[in-house]
């Protein structure tokens, strides 16, 4: 009784606000006018404000490794409506990390680019509530730049509800649900969720037999998120390119690369730079070969203990990457909606579009014949359609390549080179400050800063003295430090964002072990 109250009386708000606002125009600055002409001075007052489709299309999240903690009972959620084009982000518990706040994610569909908001509420109603200017410094530390969304990529998305892509609710995930649940209808915040009893529901995860049988495909919320931010990304991406001067030259053998089914790369290049393209591309693949792994490993550390396996297919982005980065000059670090960017994993649920499709969609809109030798393909290298592509492509690219002449291989390539090894057994040297190794900086930059809780990681002195205090979950400062390097850390892991080589974390740890003893001799005088 009480809840279709609740719900009655929440759609009838919802249905005032989108009866003239359709999902996406529901934006950042709707809110924004919300938050000022109703005076809302909380998170609870604002998620019951908002649209019955934001507060009807969400995930839930378990383990977040974003700056807003989350536990099984007060998770994490995620308000995406149902095009993604504005997404609203808040947790529960008072004691939660970082829940007075909302974060928020723009689809800006002019410029074709994500941005990033923080608004910060009071703790006493008196106070101002506060908006970050976008994409600040705060948020593209994980975010990246350009500022991107982060969502794991299926089959897996470790820590949030559903985590197995078509599975049920594990045991420990079940038990989670039926905490959260249990408080939901009552919580400041939860109880405004439209129909969360259904994320307790196995259908909502797996298609049931009556289902599959009616036509009706089910798709969990994470893989509907997922889908749904593949496009935007997708998007994003094609106007990125677009925006280079050799994209109009270059859009055949985009096309080619992104396709994959037309043969070897080289033939889609003049014939005069064709091996020396053939040289460099080998090179390009063998620097990338175990970016992939490592990122599939970060996952399976995530999902260790909840009995995970992870499989994931070669990406087979290489072609297309080095196109876009030896000849349109555009970094695809970023690509990913994988936190770990420097990773290059694609993956998307099935129905979500890809490059291929879009860059398809974009020279056929200049080139009939393309589109007309589309819909007869045979699907093998020398049929007609990729014929077509590669005399297009050689024709354009002798146009352009004779008034760019092709340099050598610029910087950017040769950064991805891998550095020269060091002994990672060799005996750490007693001169702390010159041996720092790898990756310390991004302890730096992320605890130094308004990201993580300050750690005086770029002063060795003071860091000594901290290493060896502190009363945090797993003891010491040191001994937090190193649970966290580990990869049981799950979602808790450091450096976040970064996928590191067992190699690489044994210097870290080397190295903060190293500087604990100084500590611990030091407050011993
Ligand atoms: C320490 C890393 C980190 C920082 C810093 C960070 N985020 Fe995130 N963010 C994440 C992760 C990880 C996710 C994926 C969901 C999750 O695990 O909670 C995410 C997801 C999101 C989402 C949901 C849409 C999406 O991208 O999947 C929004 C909105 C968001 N973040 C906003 C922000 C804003 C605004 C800031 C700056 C104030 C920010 N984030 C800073 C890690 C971070
Ligand atoms: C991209 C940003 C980012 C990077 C890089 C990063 N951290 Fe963190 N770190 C965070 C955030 C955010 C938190 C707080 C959330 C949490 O506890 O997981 C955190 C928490 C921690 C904590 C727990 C502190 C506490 O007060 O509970 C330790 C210890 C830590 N990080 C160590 C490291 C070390 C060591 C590195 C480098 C190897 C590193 N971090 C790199 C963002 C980062």
């Amino acid at each position: 009784m009480r809840r279709s109250r609740a719900l009655y009386l929440s759609l009838c708000l919802g249905v005032a606000l989108s009866a003239t606002a359709s999902a996406s125009q529901f934006g950042f600055e709707s809110m924004r006018g919300l938050i000022e002409s109703r005076g809302i001075k909380s998170v609870d007052e604002l998620i019951a404000a908002l649209p019955a489709d934001l507060r009807s299309h969400y995930t839930l999240v378990f383990a977040s490794r974003s700056l807003q903690g989350a536990t099984p009972a007060n998770p994490r959620v995620i308000l995406f409506g149902s095009d993604a084009e504005f997404v609203l982000t808040f947790n529960g518990a008072p004691t939660e990390r970082g829940s007075s706040a909302v974060e928020t994610m723009e689809f800006d569909a002019r410029n074709n680019n994500f941005q990033f908001r923080e608004i910060q509420f009071p703790a006493d109603k008196g106070g101002p509530v506060t908006i970050s200017e976008a994409n600040s410094a705060r948020c593209v530390a994980c975010h990246g730049q350009p500022a991107r969304p982060v969502w794991d990529t299926p089959p897996f998305w470790p820590g949030v509800y559903g985590e197995r892509y078509g599975a049920g609710l594990s045991a420990a995930e079940a038990q989670g649900m039926r905490a959260f649940l249990a408080l939901q209808q009552r919580d400041a915040r939860y109880r405004s969720l439209l129909g969360a009893a259904a994320f307790g529901q196995r259908e909502t995860y797996v298609a049931s037999a009556r289902a599959v049988y009616n036509g009706v495909s089910t798709t969990s919320p994470n893989a509907q998120l997922s889908a749904l931010l593949t496009r935007l990304n997708i998007r994003s991406i094609l106007s990125e390119m677009a925006s280079r001067p050799a994209f109009d030259a270059h859009r055949y053998v985009l096309l080619a690369a992104a396709e994959g089914s037309c043969g070897p790369l080289p033939e889609y290049y003049p014939a005069s730079i064709r091996d020396q393209i053939a040289d460099e591309l080998r090179g390009f693949r063998r620097m990338n070969a175990g970016t992939d792994r490592l990122q599939a490993a970060a996952v399976a550390a995530r999902l260790t203990g909840r009995n995970g396996r992870v499989q994931r297919g070669a990406a087979g982005l290489d072609d297309l990457r080095f196109v876009v980065e030896r000849n349109l000059g555009l970094s695809t670090q970023q690509w990913t909606l994988a936190l770990e960017r420097n990773t290059y994993d694609a993956s998307a649920p099935e129905g979500a579009p890809t490059l291929a499709q879009v860059l398809f969609e974009r020279v056929g809109l200049t080139d009939e014949e393309l589109r007309g030798l589309h819909a007869y393909r045979s699907f093998t290298s020398d049929d007609r359609y990729c014929e077509h592509l590669r005399r297009q492509s050689v024709r354009a690219l002798e146009a352009w390549y004779s008034a760019h002449p092709l340099p050598a291989a610029p910087a950017s390539v040769a950064r991805l080179e891998p550095s020269p090894s060091r002994d990672p057994d060799a005996p750490s040297s007693q001169n702390l400050v010159a041996s720092k190794p790898e990756f310390l900086d991004r302890c730096t930059s992320c605890h130094t800063g308004q990201v993580g809780p300050f750690i005086p990681f770029a002063d060795p002195g003071a860091l000594a003295q901290r290493l060896v205090q502190g009363n945090y979950p797993h003891g010491r400062l040191l001994d937090e430090i190193l649970y966290r390097l580990a990869p049981e850390a799950g979602a808790q892991s450091m450096p976040r964002g970064i996928t590191i080589s067992a190699a690489q974390r044994r210097r870290l740890e080397d190295y903060f072990l190293d500087l604990g003893q100084g500590g611990a001799t030091r407050s011993a005088l």
